[in-house]
């Protein structure tokens, strides 16, 4: 079994880029736009990582709490909102797929990047509901469906991206509302010296 903690542990320290950084900014507009989000929310940010789409969406909301499997990707979000002086992350070393989790109403739950390295996105959506208020939100960002090159590692990527067919599936079965889905953003990767793009996209449903 790989440790996917582990694997972004070896990372952590050199995993913000500037085109990381504008990246989140993007997604993070973008998101805001789409939701009615409120000064009063309190959102969960599943693999939060070192916090680059999080240090984006916390002027606009009440708290953000973070979990993450990855010690050194949290150990470099601590040391960013400390330096920031941002007040409103908190976050745990934790898998809310498989373990206990006291916190819950919160009005949404958001992940970026996240879902390809987890095993069964349906299976965490319906988890995800335990811990959202009545007719939360729940926003996906992660890569449209793409032929394996995106990772030059692929050992912890459960899937190679997603497409729109897929994600409606599985909000209808676990009795999500679409409010929005579109890709909002495209990486761009040399692979075999050529210039390939990858398209990112956001996927924003709302629990019945
Ligand atoms: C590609 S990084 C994205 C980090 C951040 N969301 C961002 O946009 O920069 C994926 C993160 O998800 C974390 N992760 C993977 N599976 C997870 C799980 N089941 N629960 C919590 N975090 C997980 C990894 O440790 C890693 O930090």
């Amino acid at each position: 079994m790989i440790d996917i903690g582990k694997r972004f542990d070896e990372v952590a320290y050199r995993y913000d880029t500037p085109d990381k950084l504008e990246r989140s900014k993007k997604i993070i507009e973008k998101l805001v736009s789409v939701l009615p989000i409120d000064k009063n929310w309190k959102v969960l940010d599943v693999g939060i990582g070192t916090g680059n789409t999080a240090v984006y969406l916390s002027p606009y909301v009440k708290e953000i709490v973070g979990t993450d499997l990855s010690t050194g990707m949290l150990e470099v979000l601590g040391k960013k909102i400390k330096e920031i002086g941002i007040e409103n992350i908190r976050y745990y070393k934790k898998d809310i797929l498989k373990e206990d989790f006291e916190e819950k109403d919160f009005d949404l739950i958001f992940n970026a990047m996240t879902m390809h390295h987890i095993d069964d996105p349906e299976k965490a959506i319906s988890r995800f509901k335990e811990f959202l208020k009545p007719k939360g939100y729940i926003a996906i960002v992660d890569l449209y469906k793409e032929d394996g090159t995106f990772h030059s590692d692929n050992t912890d990527v459960k899937h190679f991206g997603f497409d729109f067919d897929e994600v409606k599936r599985w909000f209808e079965k676990e009795s999500v509302e679409l409010v929005y889905i579109d890709n909002i953003y495209t990486i761009e990767k040399e692979r075999e010296g050529k210039k390939r793009e990858y398209p990112v996209f956001l996927a924003v449903g709302k629990v019945r």
